[in-house]
């Protein structure tokens, strides 16, 4: 079936044929292969040649054994040849999935009653209806024994299981798209290479006024408890992002670094907390307590009882 397609349907049929092989084979990440590497680009192009190569060669070996053929067997190859090619098979299904009668049968099946001169057919019901119908039984009866009797799984259960392997899928997307960090979403880095690059970021920017060990010059003392502008990840993350107060002297860094290496910077600077610099400078600013920060339960003491005022109480003075 396949040869007597035309040469313009075989040949962008192979080529795609072999592309997508191609693609499905070479792993190249999220980019195309045809893009990620420009050599499969003249691979492409030589299987482009070779078909149509072999289209001509095919043709010139036709035309060659047609004029060696004798005057009706000529004849003979060229009525072959230009035989509607009908799609039997095709024809034959749908006859069978339909089982429609011809109209010069109707009356074959034409009911006896007579309507007001409105006649019925007495139709079979389309035999594709007909296994549509079974198969939702079929599917039915499946899905009844699956979770109505043998119990599979319930809907919780997947649930949980799509919300676990999401999760998962947003670690994954979150690794390959660091730059994404903003304030709401920055988090403390500990990778060494994320806080090595930190300290590069700071070492080349920042030491000029917060000095190497975060003493403090210019800039205030970045390693004691003490902090002007709020301390933990997304304040620190903030203040380089924005800047300090105005006039100060801390721009808002955000215009030359990106949001990851304002993240590796930020979490940087909070390794300085609590390591004692050669020439500290005094602390400005309030002693910082992170509100998230779980607690300290203290045994044997019993937590302050609050009052609990109720709307519906009346002060008499
Ligand atoms: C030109 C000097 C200068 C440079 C360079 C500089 N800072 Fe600052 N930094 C300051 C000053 C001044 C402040 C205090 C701002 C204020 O009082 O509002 C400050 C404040 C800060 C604070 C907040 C401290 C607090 O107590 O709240 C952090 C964090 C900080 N800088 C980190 C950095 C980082 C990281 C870099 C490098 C990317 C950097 N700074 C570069 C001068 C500088």
């Amino acid at each position: 079936m396949f040869t007597k397609a035309p040469w313009w349907i075989r040949i962008p049929v192979l080529f795609f044929l072999v592309y997508g092989l191609m693609e499905y084979f070479i792993d190249s990440g999220v980019q195309p292969a045809i893009i990620k590497y420009p050599m499969t680009q003249v691979f492409m192009l030589l299987v482009l040649l070779l078909l149509i190569a072999i289209e001509l060669i095919l043709n010139a070996i036709e035309t060659v054994m047609f004029k060696i053929l004798s005057p009706e067997a000529q004849e003979r190859y060229l009525a072959e040849k230009n035989k509607k090619s009908e799609w039997k098979w095709g024809k034959a299904m749908y006859a069978k999935l339909t089982r429609t009668k011809k109209i010069e049968e109707e009356g074959e099946i034409i009911l006896d009653h007579n309507y007001d001169g409105i006649r019925e057919l007495d139709n079979v019901l389309p035999p594709w209806w007909v296994y549509m119908f079974y198969a939702t039984i079929l599917f039915g009866l499946v899905y009844l024994v699956r979770f109505h009797i043998t119990d599979d799984y319930t809907q919780a259960e997947e649930y949980d299981q799509q919300v676990a392997e999401a999760k998962i899928a947003i670690e994954e997307y979150k690794k390959t798209a660091k730059n994404l960090v903003d304030v709401n979403t920055v988090e403390l880095l500990t990778d060494v290479s994320d806080l090595n690059a930190g300290k590069a970021i700071f070492t080349t920017n920042c030491v000029v006024c917060h000095m190497a060990d975060g003493g403090g010059g210019i800039g205030p003392n970045l390693t004691d408890a003490n902090w002007i502008l709020g301390g933990g990840i997304k304040n620190v993350f903030n203040t380089i992002s924005e800047g300090g107060r105005d006039g100060k002297g801390m721009v808002a860094w955000k215009q030359s670094l990106k949001p990851i290496e304002m993240a590796q910077v930020a979490s940087y600077v909070l390794q300085f907390q609590g390591t004692t610099p050669a020439n500290p400078k005094a602390p400005e600013g309030d002693v910082w307590v992170d509100p998230n920060a779980p607690e300290p339960v203290e045994s044997g003491e019993e937590a302050p009882v609050e009052q609990v005022s109720d709307s519906t109480t009346v002060v008499m003075n």
